[in-house]
């Protein structure tokens, strides 16, 4: 396969890269859960949510079952919470009612935990066996507690009380001159990967995939665009939607991305507690997979399939080769993509020139996540690892892939070949799109006489 290898690493290079993702994983959590009164921690914001207690419990709680006990071979610390932290035991609905730790026991675990795996850090061998080389768990729990940072930071949007997150906005960029769209040549590429270390089971292996040309917009569809799709009224006709998603829509009564609301002649949404007007400029955010696969037939174009996203930000056309991100190798910096919660919101499309693919498309990684066309299966060659509850049970059910992390989600957790999936009506995440479309032969003769 032809796969960039990622960054070669000596054992202390590993721990210390481990060290630093599990501490900022757990600064992020801290002021997520320390911003809010007690009675917060323990409230129910919404039905689709966990109480905040409850996934700052469950961080620990798996930090525990695998550096602590699968790894160095401890006993359980505490076997009777087990089940109450058990994802698939209890839906988010009725985590409330649970016996669950309080908000101070919740931490003090948490601590005691993140204690003890810090040093069987310091002493695991990096080698010699699937779990531990190359520091795999503790870079998988480094990212399953970013990814329950991301669920937090929703829980904190879907608050309706006053404001208690704050970031500064992206900075003002220059605007996007470039092309609407780009063509993506068609031809073989490299998707998954097989050398990533600490990329999770769903992503791997790299496997070769045959994509035709297509057509993919530079940035993602903004508000303003999104606007118009509104006000011709997209979500009064049937005809672009598709007959789950209309009637979803129709017996819903939605009519616009969550949040927004409209006073007067314009657009408003909530964000973060705080009340203020739509900006145009902005990769829409909050629609889910019906919205954002009306809006691309509306306009004439479709989503793009998960392997097309994938090849639009790893193919390299100077080499044939996949590379990590859409700009090469190098790992994420804050020149490159809007990750991490560094900023509370996407910056204006045609942002992040620096994190820009070598086709010229801009803001794959960060921003928003992304809608794909499909749904979410096993590459070639699949193996859970290490649990079947992180991806192989998902697999086939009623998901719709995104790709390309969002504003919310850090670097740890989020490269060109990760893989985020929900239910095509879910708007609560961080989801946006970008809209595609195929070669006509019009276009190939173009293409041609150029
Ligand atoms: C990959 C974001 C769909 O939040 O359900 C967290 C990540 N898995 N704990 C989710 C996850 C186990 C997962 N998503
Ligand atoms: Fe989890």
């Amino acid at each position: 396969m032809t796969e960039s290898t990622a960054p070669a690493g000596d054992p202390g290079v590993l721990r210390d890269r481990a060290r630093t993702a599990l501490l900022t994983a757990r600064d992020r959590t801290s002021l997520l859960t320390d911003c809010v009164q007690e009675g917060e921690l323990t409230a129910q914001v919404s039905p689709l949510m966990s109480p905040l207690v409850w996934d700052l419990a469950h961080i620990g709680n798996q930090e525990e079952q695998w550096l602590l006990r699968a790894v160095a071979g401890r006993a359980a610390m505490r076997p009777e919470i087990d089940p109450l932290y058990d994802a698939f035991e209890h839906p988010r609905a009725e985590r409330p009612a649970l016996p669950l730790l309080p908000p101070a026991e919740a931490r003090a675990y948490a601590a005691e935990v993140r204690g003890r795996a810090l040093d069987v850090l310091d002493s695991a061998p990096l080698h010699g066996s699937p779990l531990t080389d190359a520091g795999f768990a503790f870079g998988m729990i480094a990212q399953h507690e970013q990814q329950h940072d991301e669920t937090m930071l929703i829980t904190h949007q879907l608050r309706t009380g006053p404001v208690v997150l704050t970031a500064p906005d992206p900075e003002p960029a220059a605007r996007f001159t470039g092309p609407a769209e780009v063509l993506v040549p068609g031809g073989p590429f490299t998707m998954g990967t097989s050398a990533e270390p600490w990329a999770l089971d769903n992503e791997r292996p790299a496997h070769h995939r045959l994509v035709p040309a297509f057509f993919l917009d530079t940035t993602p569809v903004t508000n303003g665009a999104y606007q118009v799709f509104i006000e011709d009224g997209g979500y009064e006709d049937p005809r672009w939607w598709e007959p789950r998603g209309w009637d979803h829509v129709r017996s819903r009564g939605i009519s616009a991305p969550l949040f927004w609301r409209r006073e007067g002649g314009t657009w408003l949404r909530r964000r973060f507690g705080a009340t203020e007007p739509v900006v145009a400029e902005e990769p829409v955010v909050h629609v889910g997979w019906f919205e954002a696969d009306a809006y691309a037939r509306w306009a004439g174009r479709r989503l793009p399939t998960e392997t097309e996203w994938e090849k639009a930000a790893r193919f390299d056309p100077a080499t044939g080769r996949s590379t990590r991100y859409p700009w090469g190798d190098a790992d994420p910096g804050p020149e490159h993509a809007n990750l991490g919660q560094r900023h509370l919101r996407p910056a204006p499309a045609g942002s992040y020139p620096a994190g820009e693919s070598p086709l010229g498309i801009r803001q794959l990684i960060g921003d928003v996540w992304e809608w794909t066309s499909s749904g979410f299966l096993p590459y070639p060659g699949f193996t859970a690892f290490p649990y079947r509850e992180y991806s192989e049970v998902f697999f086939g059910g009623d998901y719709k892939v995104l790709r390309g992390g969002s504003f919310a989600v850090d670097a740890v957790a989020c490269r060109g070949t990760f893989r985020n999936w929900d239910h095509p009506i879910r708007r609560q995440i961080f989801s946006g799109f970008r809209t595609a479309r195929d070669v006509k032969p019009a276009d190939e003769a173009f293409q041609e006489a150029i």
